[in-house]
């Protein structure tokens, strides 16, 4: 019985991260991705179209977990050699964690907030940070068609932050996934490989003089004559700082607030 329950602890163990979804830029409680073993990513900063970066965020075989920043070493988990098969996940609580097995946390952020849907990202600071929980959805179902590996290189903004301000054009793009702010200021999330259209605000304005912003409750709005809202979310919590997020699933979600970071922005 000790021998079945040591092996089923260990076969949970290995299955664990290899049947967990990996992402990049962004790693999610809900469904749980992961970042695996050996995988890594790099990100060229541009924050509406300024250079700021690059970074990268590297989950090595040694079991550290390496953030750099303009290819110098800005933070580690200092986890090396702890373990094996290591990897980068974020719990229902917002608390991240490096482990090599279900269990037991080799580093964690050690910060738990209520019960909810997170995000951990590499922000365009060149930090991590952690927020949630989400206050708000797009309605369009999850896509199960991975397209990922047909659009490898679009490495472009897959978020925004609290205090944006982002007038007509692309708003954030994250693989086949484009958030797209047309010239009639209808709001639009459209599926590159396949030209759907997967959800819409619907809004048009005569005045072509749109935006989309996020404000510091975590409300999105689509406004035009200046201030003047044609759409908005409808979900607000405290003020502080928040995301919205291109999911990989190909819907978008609002996340915070901030609850955790390497490197504040103030
Ligand atoms: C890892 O070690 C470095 C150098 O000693 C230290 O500055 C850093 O705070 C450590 N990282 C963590 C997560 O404790
Ligand atoms: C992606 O980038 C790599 C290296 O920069 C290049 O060799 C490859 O052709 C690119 N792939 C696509 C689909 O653009």
């Amino acid at each position: 019985m000790a021998l079945l329950i040591v092996l089923l602890a260990t076969f949970v163990g290995l299955l664990a991260p290899l049947g967990m979804a990996s992402t990049d830029f962004v790693i999610y409680s809900d469904p749980p991705t992961a970042l695996l073993p050996g995988q890594s990513f790099q990100y060229d900063l541009t924050p509406q179209g300024i250079p700021y970066g690059p970074a990268s965020l590297s989950m090595n075989h040694d079991c550290d977990l390496v953030l750099r920043f303009h290819n110098q070493k800005t933070w580690a988990t200092n986890t090396t050699g702890l373990g094996t098969d290591c990897y980068l996940t974020v719990d229902s609580n917002g608390e991240a964690a490096v482990k090599h097995d279900m269990n037991y946390p080799l580093w964690s952020s050690g910060k738990k907030s209520v019960q909810g849907s997170y995000a951990f990202l590499l922000q365009w600071n060149g930090g991590l940070g952690i927020y949630g929980p989400a206050i708000w959805s797009s309605s369009n179902p999850p896509s199960l068609h991975d397209a990922g590996n047909e659009h490898p290189n679009v490495t472009t903004d897959y978020v925004f932050y609290s205090y944006s301000i982002l007038p007509i054009g692309k708003i954030l793009e994250y693989k086949n996934y484009k958030l797209v702010l047309r010239d009639d200021c209808n709001l639009v999330l459209e599926d590159t490989a396949t030209n759907e259209i997967r959800w819409q605000t619907g809004t048009s304005s005569p005045l072509h003089d749109c935006f989309v912003t996020l404000d510091a409750q975590g409300e999105l709005f689509v406004k035009h004559n200046r201030r003047d809202v044609l759409w908005r979310s409808g979900a607000r919590s405290t003020p502080f700082l928040y995301i919205v997020a291109l999911r990989y699933d190909g819907t978008l979600g609002v996340y915070g607030p901030q609850i955790w970071t390497t490197k504040p922005f103030w």
